[in-house]
C-alpha cells in the first residue's frame, strides 16, 4: 500500500470486523464479558479450574486486608506440573513445546515428555546444591531452552526465581542479588547475539564480589557458546555435568496458592529497583486465561511465538507460564530480529509455520523502516492473529503490521498491561470485538478499569485521565519484595481504593480507552495537557517519519514547550524546508498548541532494552542538561551522537 492511500485509510474512523471464520471457532465469545460482569468471581473460580490442583480452593478471593490479595487461598498447585507433566499425562508427550531456534542457525526442538525429563532433572540438581522451598534463585541466561527449564524447576520445588536479563551490567545483576537475597546463580558462558558470542559469565564473576551477594552458594553455568571462562572451584558448577546426572523421575510437590513464584525487578523513575512478588496459583490462572482468550490458542494446530526477551515479564508470562499451562507449540529464538539479516523474523515465521506472533511496536516500526519488501519475501500466509505489547502502537504501526505482515486481514489484539499486572489486563477478543487501530479498547472479561480525572471521577465517553483498576484481579503483584510501604505508597496511594497504573489513557466517543503513555510522559503547554503519545503518533502519519519521541522541555513562557526527535524514512532526504514541514503537519492534525517548537533528525532514538524511549535522556538533551543514568540504555553511543547534532538542528519559532 503506498502511504498516501495509508494516510487516507487513517483519517477515517475504522473498525476491523473479526474474520468471520474465527469468530465461528473462538475460544472465547462476547459472551464472557456477560458472565464476568454477573458473577466476576464465580468467572475466576471457573477460570482457576483450568489448571490442576492437587487441593481445589473453596474460596476465590480473600480482599480483608486491602490492598493485599490472597486469590485461592485454600487450594495447593504446583505450576511445572501443570505446565509440563499433565501434558504428558494426558497423552500429549510427542508434542513439541519448544521449537528453539539459535541465533547463529542452530535449532532444536523439545517435546514435552524431553521437558518433563529436563525440569526433574534440573529440579533434582537446584535440591543437591541446597535449595530449599523458598530460597531464591537468580536466573542470569540467553534465551535458549536451559532458561525456561531452570524457570520451570525453580517453580517445582517451590524456590521463587529472579530473572535478570541478560543484557543487564554486573552492577545491575548485583543489586537484583543482593535485594532478593539469592542463594544460587544460574547462567551460561554466554549466548548468541547481533552474530557474534557474547560473554555472561564475566559478569556474574563481578557481582559476586560485591558485598551483600555472600549468600550466593553455587552458580549453575550452562554451555552455550563454548567461549573460556573463569572458574571458582567449590563454587562454579557445570550445568551439563550436575544436571545431567539426575533421575528423570521426580515427584512436584504442591504449595500453597500464594507460595511466592517469582521476583521480577522493575525501574523505578528514583531509587532502586522494585522487586515485584508474584504467586502462584492467582497468576497462573490468569496468564493462562488471558493467553487462551486472546491468542485464541488452539493447542493441537497453532504455532505461538512470542519475541520478547525471558527476563522482562512478557517472556515470563507469555513465553513460559501462560502457553506452556495451556499446551501451546511455541517458538524460543536467541537473537535479534536483523541477524543475520533483516529478514530473519519472517524466515522463522515461514520455517515454522508461526500462526500466532506477540511482538512490541518498537520491533514493528524497525521493520517497517526496514521496507515492505523485506517481509514480503516470506510466505506469512500461516499468521492468523498479531499481538502488541510494551508501549501505544500508533495507528500507522498498527496498519502496517496488519498489511504487511498480517495479509491485510489478521486481527490485530493490542494487550495493556504491566510487570506488576502479571497478564493482560485491557485487549480486543480477536473472536469477538472489531479492532481499532491504535486503542487496546476495553478490559477483558473478569478485569474493572476505568479512566478517572484528577478528583477521581470516572471521565465520560471523549473525556481523558488517568488509567485506574478498580478491583482485584489474580495475576496482581502481591507486594514489593520486602517493602510493603512502598508498594502501598506506589500504586494505592494516588486514588483511595483503587490502583493507579502511572499511564494517562483517554475514553473515545464509543467507550473505547487508548492508551497515551506514563503520566511522566505528558507535557503541559500554555496550560494545556499535551500526551508526548499523540504528538509522536502525528508525526509518524507523516510519510517522511519512520520513528518519533516527544519530550516537555521547561520553558519559561509556556511551562513545557515541545521538543522531537525524529528518525526520518530511508528514502526521506533531509532537506531544509522538512523540519517545517513536519511542524505544520502536527499542527493541523493536533491543532497548533501541539506544534513542535523544535524538531531534531536523529539516526538513533535511546531506548531499553525493552524497548521503550529513555525520554528521561532526551529530556536532558533538550534542556541541555548533562546526562543521567545511562546503564539501562542498550547502546550507549546513541546519546553522543544525538548531542553532538544538537544545535545545528533546533529550529526556533
Ligand atoms: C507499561 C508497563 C506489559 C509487558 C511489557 C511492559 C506500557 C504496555 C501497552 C499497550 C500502551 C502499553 C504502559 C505500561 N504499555 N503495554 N498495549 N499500550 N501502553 O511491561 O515494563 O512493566 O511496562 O508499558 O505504559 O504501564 P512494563
Amino acid at each position: 500500500m503506498s502511504n498516501e492511500s495509508l494516510a487516507n485509510l487513517l483519517k477515517e474512523e475504522r473498525r476491523f470486523e473479526p474474520p468471520a471464520e474465527l469468530a465461528a471457532d473462538a475460544n472465547v465469545t462476547a459472551e464472557a464479558y456477560e458472565q464476568a460482569r454477573a458473577d466476576r468471581l464465580g468467572f475466576w473460580a471457573e477460570q482457576a479450574r483450568r489448571l490442576s490442583w492437587e487441593t481445589e480452593p473453596t474460596e476465590t478471593l480473600d480482599w480483608s486486608n486491602p490492598p493485599f490479595a490472597k486469590w485461592f487461598k485454600d487450594g495447593r498447585i504446583n505450576v511445572a506440573y501443570n505446565c509440563v507433566d499433565r501434558h504428558v499425562e494426558a497423552g500429549n508427550g510427542d508434542r513439541v513445546a519448544l521449537h528453539f531456534e539459535g541465533e547463529p542457525g542452530d535449532s532444536r526442538s523439545v517435546t514435552y515428555a524431553e521437558l518433563q525429563r529436563e525440569v526433574s532433572k534440573a529440579a533434582h540438581a537446584l535440591t543437591e546444591l541446597g535449595v530449599n522451598t523458598g530460597d531464591r534463585v537468580a536466573i542470569y541466561l540467553p534465551m535458549i531452552p536451559e532458561t525456561v527449564v531452570a524457570m520451570l524447576a525453580c517453580a517445582r520445588i517451590g524456590a521463587p526465581h529472579s530473572v535478570v536479563f541478560g543484557g543487564f551490567s554486573a552492577d545491575a545483576l548485583a543489586t537484583r542479588i543482593q535485594d532478593a537475597d539469592a542463594r544460587v546463580v544460574i547462567t551460561a558462558d554466554g549466548g548468541y547475539r547481533k552474530g557474534g558470542a557474547s560473554a555472561l559469565k564475566p559478569a556474574v564473576d563481578e557481582a559476586l564480589t560485591k558485598p551483600g551477594t555472600e549468600n550466593v552458594r553455587s552458580v549453575l553455568v550452562v554451555r552455550r557458546t563454548g567461549q573460556d571462562v573463569e572458574w571458582t572451584e567449590g563454587r562454579d558448577v557445570w550445568w551439563h555435568e550436575l544436571v545431567e546426572r539426575q533421575p528423570e523421575q521426580h515427584t512436584p510437590e504442591a504449595f500453597e496458592a500464594e507460595h511466592p513464584l517469582f521476583i521480577l525487578y522493575t525501574s523505578g523513575t528514583t531509587g532502586k529497583p522494585k522487586g515485584i512478588l508474584h504467586t502462584t496459583g492467582g497468576y497462573l490462572t490468569q496468564t493462562a486465561y488471558t493467553h487462551h482468550a486472546v491468542f485464541d490458542l488452539k493447542p493441537e494446530r497453532d504455532v505461538y511465538w512470542c519475541t520478547a526477551d525471558v527476563g522482562w515479564v512478557t517472556g515470563h508470562s507469555y513465553i513460559v507460564y501462560g502457553p506452556l499451562a495451556n499446551g501451546a507449540t511455541e517458538v524460543l529464538y536467541e537473537g535479534t530480529p536483523d541477524s543475520p539479516h533483516k529478514g530473519r523474523w519472517w524466515e522463522i515465521v515461514q520455517k515454522y509455520g508461526v500462526t500466532l506472533l506477540y511482538t512490541a511496536p518498537t520491533a514493528i516500526r524497525a521493520c517497517m523502516k526496514w521496507g515492505d519488501d523485506i517481509p514480503a519475501k516470506y510466505d506469512l500466509s500461516s499468521l492468523r492473529i498479531l499481538g502488541s505489547v510494551g508501549e501505544p502502537i500508533n495507528p500507522e504501526a498498527w496498519m502496517w503490521y496488519r498489511q504487511h505482515i498480517g495479509a491485510g486481514s489478521a486481527p490485530i489484539v493490542d494487550t495493556w498491561w504491566q510487570t506488576e499486572t502479571g497478564a493482560m489486563m485491557l485487549s480486543p477478543l480477536p473472536g469477538a470485538t472489531a479492532t481499532k487501530p491504535g486503542s487496546a479498547q476495553l478490559p477483558l472479561p473478569g478485569i474493572s478499569a476505568t479512566v478517572v480525572d484528577d478528583e477521581a471521577k470516572e471521565v465520560p465517553d471523549g473525556g481523558g485521565g488517568y488509567l485506574v483498576l478498580t478491583e482485584p484481579w489474580p495475576s496482581m503483584l502481591r507486594t514489593i519484595w520486602g517493602d510493603d510501604q512502598r508498594y502501598l505508597d506506589t500504586y494505592w496511594a494516588r486514588f483511595e481504593h483503587r490502583y493507579f497504573a502511572g499511564d494517562g489513557a483517554k475514553k473515545d466517543t464509543d467507550g473505547d480507552i487508548w492508551l497515551l503513555g506514563r503520566v511522566d510522559d505528558v507535557m503541559l503547554v500554555s496550560g494545556h495537557n499535551i500526551s508526548t503519545t499523540e504528538v509522536e503518533s502525528a508525526l509518524v502519519s507523516h510519510p517522511a517519519v519512520a520513528e518519533a519521541a516527544v519530550v516537555g522541555a521547561t520553558d519559561p513562557q509556556t511551562t513545557q514547550a515541545i521538543c522531537a526527535f525524529v528518525i526520518l524514512r530511508g528514502t526521506a532526504a533531509e532537506h531544509d524546508t522538512l523540519v517545517d514541514e513536519l511542524r505544520a503537519h502536527v499542527s493541523k492534525q493536533l491543532g497548533p498548541i501541539a506544534k513542535p517548537r523544535r524538531i531534531l533528525p536523529v539516526a538513533e532514538l535511546p531506548k531499553t532494552r525493552s524497548g521503550k524511549i529513555m525520554r528521561r535522556l532526551l529530556r536532558d538533551v533538550a534542556e541541555n542538561r548533562a546526562l543521567g543514568d545511562v546503564s539501562t540504555l542498550t547502546d550507549s553511543s546513541v546519546m553522543d551522537l544525538i548531542q553532538t547534532r544538537l544545535p545545528a538542528a533546533a529550529s526556533e519559532d
